[in-house]
This record gives structure tokens, sequence and C-alpha cells, in this order.
């Protein structure tokens, strides 16, 4: 034990580096050296909310064994950070990782890597920057998105109605939600030839994202991810069929967009085909998670469901013919005159998310004219450091109340679910519009009880590149219709006014 003191002793006089006085205040750890590492190994990505309750910087700096990171947990320093789009980069790290993740050729990293850097070139000279530009405007409120938006509620649609056909049911609720909503996005997304529509690539898609922490790793892949492996290599072939069939030409603009931005930057189809997975952890992945949980605190909260369901009822028109009441949610409508459901999904959003944006300091520079930090270190910024600050979000922070979002919050910055600057998340529009068009007509059409009552939320596995915290994958809930009187009953959507979207970050004005 001595000498084992010793060394720990040794080690961390050899592993502190120099350091500036300039530079973010150090939190260090009750254990040398590796406490930080055992705390982001045991709370996650809840660890750095418990280091900024103890010392309310704005920003601070954690040092593990090789490699530094500066925490911010204010506004105003988020705000500085997003103007700093040269010296502190996000698209270096993507373009790190995204090889790895995908198993892509060299010919493809060099591409990737090359100009990524833009204090050495303009954004135009990089294919990562090219590409994350360029599949803004097919997501952006339009003609595009529309036309993604008119598949996804006919699904949506489809979906309910075949659930309503069986009712009343007991049903595996996230299971439901993961394949359904899973394929009215990739309906919307690929087109008539999605290749997620077979269940055995769907299933690929999960166990393939289950690894991605291997892959990142990077040790022994063939053998530590070894089914991972094999879930990616099925759904590469899947996509190359994809592609050489031109299926694209018959998706979404996304589609189109992420194939030819490909092609024009010289990647092989396959190499395009090995991406496309990756591009499919943001179309997938967090999505489900905010339904799930959406229905979870609207459905467990007598109160909540009520007010929601009112707020559905003024929205929705019923037209009496013929013996049949057809009831037409219009999703344009909740946009415009719905603020509790709203409020509620902002709450959820600000609530269940585990986020962290992520940069690389690629020179030393002095952020907001007092803080240095240093090249080669990392800039973090959880977003649940800021969610649960009582200085943004007042005394019951920590409570679950969907009208927080009714009266203006201190600072929208800090409200961090999509992100912000140039990573804010492109698809919050879509997103958002899947997932009130799939809870209203939920609510509306249905009643939901757990077998066994609501399980408390406990938060078990958050994996690092999630946003939004996995639901339980295990919920049996029994399923009725509403009794809305007699007769027949038929529910459709309507999209009226394309032009409305949820404000859902500080950009949103
Ligand atoms: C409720 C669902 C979603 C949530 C909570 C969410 C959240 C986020 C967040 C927090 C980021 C920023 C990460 C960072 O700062 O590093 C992000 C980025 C991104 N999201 Fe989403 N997202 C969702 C759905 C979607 C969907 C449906 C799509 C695609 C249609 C999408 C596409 C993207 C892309 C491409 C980026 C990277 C943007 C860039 O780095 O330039 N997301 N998302
Ligand atoms: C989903 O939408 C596509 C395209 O509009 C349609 O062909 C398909 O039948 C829909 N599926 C369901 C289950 O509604
Ligand atoms: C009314 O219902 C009958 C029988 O289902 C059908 O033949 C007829 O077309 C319907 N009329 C209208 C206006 O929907």
């Amino acid at each position: 034990m001595g000498g084992l003191a010793l060394l720990v002793v040794a080690l961390s006089f050899f592993l502190s580096s120099p350091k500036d006085s300039r530079e973010p205040p150090e939190l260090r750890p009750a254990i040398p050296i590796i406490g930080h590492m055992i705390g982001m190994f045991r709370y996650t990505v809840f660890y750095y909310a418990t280091l900024r309750g103890s010392s309310n910087v704005p920003i601070f700096t954690i040092v593990l064994p090789g490699s530094k990171m500066y925490i911010i947990s204010s506004p105003p320093l988020i705000t500085a950070i997003q103007k700093l789009t040269k010296a502190v980069s996000f698209a270096t790290m993507a373009a790190k990782a995204s090889g790895r993740v995908a198993g892509c050729s060299d010919a493809a990293l060099e591409i990737i890597n090359n100009n990524v850097d833009l204090s050495k070139g303009p954004e135009s000279d990089s294919f990562v920057h090219s590409f994350f530009k360029a599949i803004v405007p097919p997501l952006r409120p339009g003609s595009s998105l529309d036309a993604m938006n008119r598949i996804m509620i006919e699904n949506i649609s489809g979906s309910t109605n075949a659930l309503a056909k069986r009712t009343p049911t007991r049903i595996n609720l996230a299971k439901w939600l993961r394949r359904e909503i899973t394929l009215a996005t990739t309906n919307a997304v690929y087109g008539p030839e999605n290749p997620y529509a077979d269940e055995e690539n769907e299933q690929a898609f999960w166990t393939y994202e289950q690894h991605i922490m291997l892959f990142m790793i990077g040790i022994l892949p063939s053998i530590t991810a070894r089914k991972g492996l094999q879930a990616r290599a099925k759904l590469a072939d899947a996509f190359v069929q994809y592609f050489t069939k031109e299926a694209q030409a018959k998706a979404s603009a996304l589609a189109q967009m992420r194939y030819s931005c490909g092609r024009e930057w010289g990647f092989s189809v396959e190499d395009i085909a090995r991406f496309e997975p990756g591009n499919a952890i943001a179309l997938l992945s967090n999505t489900f998670p905010t339904a799930y949980w959406m229905l979870y605190y609207i459905f467990s909260n007598p109160k909540v469901l009520e007010d929601c369901r009112q707020e559905i009822e003024s929205a929705t028109k019923i037209n009496q013919g013929n013996g049949t009441a057809t009831h037409t949610i219009d999703v344009s409508a909740i946009k415009a005159s719905c603020p509790i459901l709203a409020s509620t999904l902002q709450e959820v959003l600000r609530y269940r998310s585990v986020g962290m944006s992520v940069r690389e300091v690629l020179e030393d520079t002095l952020l907001d004219g007092q803080y240095l930090l240093k090249k080669g270190g990392t800039v973090v910024i959880p977003s649940n450091v800021l969610h649960t600050d009582p200085a943004h979000w007042g005394a019951d922070v920590d409570d679950f109340n969907h009208r927080r979002f009714l009266t203006k919050t201190s600072n929208p910055v800090a409200f961090r679910a999509f992100g912000g600057g140039n990573t804010l998340c492109p698809g919050r529009h879509f997103a958002s519009t899947e997932v009130m068009a799939l809870v209203c007509m939920f609510i509306a059409r249905f009643e939901m009880e757990p077998v066994g009552g609501w399980p408390s939320p406990v938060v078990t596995d958050v994996k690092i590149w999630a946003q939004i915290i996995e639901p339980h994958m295990d919920l049996e809930v029994d399923i009725r219709a509403r009794d809305l009187g007699a007769g027949k009953h038929v529910w459709e959507f309507g999209l009226t006014d394309s032009e409305l979207q949820f404000a859902l970050a500080a950009e949103d004005k």
C-alpha cells in the first residue's frame, strides 16, 4: 500500500502539467489523479453537475491523465465560445470519431480530415464543414421539410390506427414507440426503398448503436465488438444496394443532399453507404426517447394529461357526416395554439437531456478576455449542468413542471437540449413535429395504464453520444380506446401552415 501511495504521489507530480494562472480554476478530485475518472465512470454525465454544485464557477478545469477538460456552466461564456469557431472546433473531433465509427476506407479518412482545421483555410475547402452546412437547408421549414413531414404524419397516423384496431391491448410501450418512430422517420428520409423498413436492418442499427463506444476505443474490435461489426457491415451492404438502385432519387432532399455532397467530394458509393448508419444516430437515437418521456410524464400525472388533452381538443376539428365523425388534428394549429403542450415538450427536453457539446482547442485562446484555454484541451458544455442550475430555473429546478416554459426563462441560452451555435441541431423542427404529432394523436385517442404502476425514471446507463436519456425498455402498458360517443370515429392529421415552428433554441426567434 505504501509503495502504491508513493507511486500515486510521484505520478501526480509528473502529470500535473504546469498551469497558467489565467486558465479556468482547477477542481481537484478527492482521490488524486484517478478521482475524476472514477467520478465520470460512476456518475457519467451527471458528474459535472456535482462538481459545479460545489464550486459555482462559470468555467472550471479538470485534469485527467494526459488530457485537460474545460467545463463551461455559464450562458455568457457559451455565447462567447460559440463565436470562436476557428480556434475551438467541433469538426476536428467529429472528423476523428466518424472514421472509426463508420469503418470507412483510408481514402475516405483522408477526405474527412483534409482542411478541417479552419485556422488553416476556409470552410469551403473542408468536406466536414461543407457537409454540415449542406444538410441544414433540407431540414429548415420549407418545401423539402414539408415533404418529409407529410410522409411522417401519414405513417404516425397509420401506426395509431393499427393500434386502435387492437384495443384493448397490452403492449411494450418503448418497443412499440421505437419501431413506429423509426419507420415514420426513415420512410420520410429514405423514401419508398427505405432500408430500415426491413426489421432486420432496424435491429442491426440498434446493435450497431450499442457498439459505438467499442468502435471509438478501437482495441481489437474484431473480438470486443464482433456483433457490432457484423451489424455495421449488414447496414453498409443494404445502403450500397440502395444507392446502386439510385433509390435516393425517390427520397427526401436530405437523403439526396447527403449522397450528392459525398460524391462531389470524391467518396466511393461504398464509403457513403458506410457513413449512413452514423447519420442515423442523429436521426433515430433521440426522437423516440423524447416521445417516450412525453407520454411518461403526461400519463403519469392526471393534471398534465388533462391540460394537454384540453389543448388538443381545441386544436382538433370534427366533421360529422354520414354517421362518421372525422377528427382532424392540425399539426400547424398545435404549433400555433397549444402553449402548454409546447412547454411540456421543452420541460421534457430540459429534464431528460444528457447531451454534451464537445470542442477541441486548436490554439491557445483567451475566452471572454480572461480565461486562457490551452491548445489540446477539450471544451465541454454538458447540457444538464445548465439544466439543473437554480440560477436559471429557480428553486424548483429539480421538479418536473409542465408549465415552466409558459413564462420566460432567465436566459434561453441556458436551454441546451438541441445544442447551439454552429452545431445547433438542424433536425429539431422535424423531430419536434414528429414527437408532437405522435403524442397528440396518442393522448387524444387512447387511455394508457402501466402494468404494476409507473417505474421511477431512474437513470442507469447513459451513452456519451446520447442527447436524451434512454427510456426503460420494458414498460408494459394497457391501452384502450377513449370513449368518444356513438358512431364511427376516424382520425387524421392536417398540415396547413408549414412555416410555423416551435421555438426550441435561443436561435429560434
Ligand atoms: C428530439 C430529438 C433530437 C435531439 C434532442 C437532438 C439534439 C441534438 C444536439 C444537442 C445536437 C448538438 C450536439 C453538439 O453540440 O455537439 C445535435 C446535432 C445534430 N442533430 Fe440533432 N437532435 C434530435 C433529432 C435530430 C434529427 C431527427 C436529426 C436529423 C433529421 C438530427 C440531426 C442532427 C445533426 C446532423 C447534428 C449535427 C449538427 C452539426 O454538428 O453541425 N437531430 N442534435
Ligand atoms: C408510410 O408512408 C409511406 C409513404 O407515404 C406509405 O407508402 C406507407 O404505406 C406508410 N406506412 C404506414 C404503415 O402508414
Ligand atoms: C355515406 O356512406 C355510404 C355507405 O357507407 C357511402 O356509400 C357514401 O358514399 C357515403 N357518403 C358520403 C358523402 O360520404
